[in-house]
């Protein structure tokens, strides 16, 4: 039978450290739609369900194909990405949420910088002066192309973070994705120089000994990154670096 509207709940708050309230919308129904044009449809008539005036709901998004990470959120109470949850295919009332493990900024937007702060940990980057041409890179064996590939996926939503149980303030864990970052700059040319600084980082407080494997990460992962083969590896690569530093000293 075909829907008139879609019924949607709302947890909001206006400011980091205002509380939360829910708020319920019926949105007339458009088929084809996903969570980023239902909250469109709320910011074009920003009234809620009992005809209450209220404000367009914060989120953030960009690229509107999962492809720029940002519009992570709690979705029906799973952590997903707005632009490719399809209306149609959620139960009703949708919920939407902000993600649970990161400082709300307002409504459905969150800070995420952690991320970016642990990614800046491991040095995830090549480091080379781009001030100048400096020619063609090193060669890759094909192999080696084929393993990264799948790791350059990553779109920084930090869904693996969010699903992660040690992800916490207790552990302070750098979470999967900045995990997986290492091994891809590690196993690049030029960015292996800074390999041993990436396994030492990945030793430290926070490090990688704190995964406990519940593997919640690589099955949420929108972009099927190998996580925990990454965070094996890794795993690996440290202790090896860790034995090496004993017997250097
Ligand atoms: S590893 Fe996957 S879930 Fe984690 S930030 Fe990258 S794309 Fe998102
Ligand atoms: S808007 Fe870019 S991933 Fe959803």
């Amino acid at each position: 039978m075909a829907q008139s509207t879609i019924k949607v709940e709302i947890k909001r708050q206006p400011t980091p450290d205002a509380p939360s309230v829910t708020e319920k919308f019926e949105i007339p129904y458009r088929p084809g739609m996903n969570i980023t044009s239902l909250l469109g449809e709320i910011a074009l008539n920003p009234v809620d369900v009992s005809g209450r005036a209220t404000t367009p709901v914060t989120y953030d998004s960009n690229c509107l194909e999962e492809i720029c990470g940002s519009c992570a959120m709690l979705i029906n109470g799973k952590a997903r990405m707005a632009c490719s949850a399809l209306v149609d295919k959620l139960d009703q009332p949708i919920t939407l949420a902000p993600l649970s493990k990161f400082p709300v900024v307002r409504d459905l937007a969150v800070d995420r910088s952690v991320l970016f702060e642990n990614l800046k940990k491991v040095k995830a980057w090549v480091p080379i002066d781009g001030s100048y041409d400096l020619g063609a890179g090193p060669r890759q064996a094909p192999q080696i192309q084929e393993q990264r590939y799948p790791l350059s996926n990553c779109i920084s939503c930090t869904i693996c973070m969010e699903v992660c149980p040690q992800f916490n303030d207790v552990t302070n864990f750098v979470g999967a994705a900045t995990i997986a970052q290492a091994k891809l700059f590690n196993m690049d040319p030029s960015g292996s120089v800074l390999k041993e600084e990436r396994l030492r980082a990945l030793a430290g407080d926070g490090g990688i000994q704190e995964c406990g494997f519940a593997q919640n990460c690589v099955q949420a992962c929108p972009k099927q990154l190998p996580l925990t083969e990454a965070i094996s590896d890794m795993g690996r690569d440290v202790f090896i670096q860790q034995v090496k530093d004993l017997f250097a000293r």
